[in-house]
C-alpha cells in the first residue's frame, strides 16, 4: 500500500535580526508595492467589469499613519523600494502628504507612482514638490476610439494632458505601460514607442495576465514579448537586450541602435518569478507574497490595535517565508486568484 508522504513545515523563519527578508525559495525582499486606493476612474476591460465592480468600504482602507508605521517596520527588514499603485492611487485624498512622509524616509532609496494620469495635470506639481521623483503612468493607445473601448471612458485627451504636465514639471522618470493584448495591440505598440522616443519616455508593454476577474484572459491572448520585438525591430531597425539589466526587476530591457530604451514585462512568456523581490500591500491592508497568491496575510487588524515594530515584522517575515516559488499561469492547474488587478495593486 502505498503511503501519503508527509511534507515536512518549512523551518522557522529568518530572525527578523538578519536585516533580510528572505523566503524558503533564498529570494531576497527589497520591494513593497502599496496600494492606496481600490477605486479607480476608468474601467481598463482587463482589470475592471465595466459596471457592478466591488470596493472595500472607504472606512477598512489604511491611514496614511497606518501605511508609515508599515513601512517603519519593514525597513529594518530591508525593504528600500516603494511604489504606491491602486486602483488609482490620484483618487485617494490628500496622496502628497503620505509622498512627503515617505520622501523623509532615508532608507526609501527608491519611490515611485503608478497612475492612469487622468488626474495627472492638476496633481504633477503637488506629486513633485513632495519629493515624487517616478512616475508610470498607463497608457494602451494613442487613438481616442480604441481608448474609449478599453477605457470605457473619454478620457485619453486628459492623460496625454497629464504626461504632458508631468514633463514640464520637472519628473525625468517617466514611463508608460501599456497592457499588451492580441488583436487589439499591435497597432499600438509602433505609435507608443515612437511617441515615447521623441519625448525621452521609456515604454513597457505587460503581457495580458489573468487578473480581469471575469475569466477574459486566454493564452491565445497574450501578445508576447517576442511579437512585439519583431514588430519594433521592423520599424525601428535592430534592437538588443540590456546586457547589465537588473535581473530581479520586472521588465526585460531592450535597446535600439540610438539607446533609447523599450521594456517588457513577459509574464505570461518568460515569467521571472524565480528572481522576484516584490510584496503587496492591499489598499485595505493584506500583505500578499505574489499578484497570484491565494492566501494573504490581513495586517490591518494588527496596525488597527496598534501592534509593536516586532509583531508587524513577524507578520511580515512568516508571510514572506510561506512564498511559493511562483505563478502556474502556464499550467492547467492555475486558479485565478479572487481579487481582481484593481483590488490588488499592480
Ligand atoms: N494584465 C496585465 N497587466 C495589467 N494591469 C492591469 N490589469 C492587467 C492585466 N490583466 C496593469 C496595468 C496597470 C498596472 C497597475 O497593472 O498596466 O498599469
Ligand atoms: Fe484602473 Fe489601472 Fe485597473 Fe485600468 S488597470 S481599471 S487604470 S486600476
Amino acid at each position: 500500500m502505498t503511503s501519503l508522504i508527509e511534507i515536512a513545515p518549512p523551518p522557522t523563519p529568518y530572525p527578523t535580526t538578519s536585516g533580510r527578508l528572505i523566503d524558503s525559495f533564498g529570494r531576497v525582499h527589497s520591494d513593497l508595492r502599496i496600494s492606496v486606493t481600490d477605486r479607480c476612474n476608468i474601467r481598463c476591460f482587463y482589470c475592471m467589469p465595466e459596471q457592478g465592480a466591488e470596493f472595500a468600504p472607504v472606512s477598512s482602507l489604511l491611514t496614511f499613519e497606518q501605511i508609515v508605521r508599515f513601512v517603519s517596520a519593514s525597513v529594518p527588514l530591508g525593504i528600500n523600494k516603494i511604489r504606491l499603485t491602486g486602483g488609482e492611487p490620484l483618487l485617494r485624498p490628500k496622496l502628497p502628504e503620505l509622498i512627503a512622509a515617505l520622501t523623509e524616509m532615508s532608507a526609501i532609496r527608491d519611490l515611485a507612482l503608478t497612475t492612469n494620469g487622468v488626474l495627472l495635470r492638476d496633481l504633477a506639481q503637488p506629486l513633485y514638490d513632495a519629493g515624487l521623483r517616478r512616475l508610470n503612468i498607463h497608457l494602451d493607445t494613442l487613438d481616442r476610439e480604441p481608448f474609449r473601448s478599453i477605457t470605457r471612458r473619454d478620457d485619453l485627451a486628459r492623460v496625454l494632458a497629464g504626461i504632458e504636465a508631468a514633463g514640464k514639471v520637472g519628473f525625468h522618470s517617466i514611463k508608460l505601460n501599456a497592457v499588451a493584448i492580441k488583436g487589439l495591440t499591435e497597432q499600438d505598440v509602433v505609435p507608443l514607442v515612437r511617441f515615447g522616443r521623441e519625448r525621452n519616455i521609456e515604454v513597457r508593454f505587460i503581457e495580458f495576465m489573468p487578473l480581469d476577474g471575469q475569466q477574459l484572459w486566454s493564452m491565445d491572448r497574450v501578445l508576447t514579448a517576442d511579437d512585439m520585438i519583431a514588430m519594433l525591430a521592423q520599424e525601428f531597425g535592430s534592437l538588443a537586450p540590456v546586457p547589465d539589466g537588473d535581473p530581479r526587476a520586472p521588465a526585460t530591457e531592450y535597446e535600439f541602435e540610438d539607446g533609447d530604451r523599450v521594456g517588457f514585462i513577459a509574464s505570461v512568456s518568460r515569467p521571472f518569478c524565480l528572481n522576484c523581490n516584490r510584496l503587496r500591500l492591499t489598499a485595505d491592508g493584506k500583505l500578499r507574497y505574489c499578484l497570484f497568491a491565494r492566501e494573504e496575510t490581513d495586517v490591518r487588524p494588527l496596525l488597527h490595535a496598534g501592534a509593536s515594530e516586532s509583531e508587524l515584522q513577524s507578520a511580515i517575515t512568516s508571510t514572506v517565508w510561506r512564498k511559493w516559488i511562483g505563478h502556474d499561469i502556464n499550467r492547467s492547474s492555475f486558479v485565478a486568484p479572487q481579487r481582481p488587478m484593481y483590488s490588488i495593486g499592480g
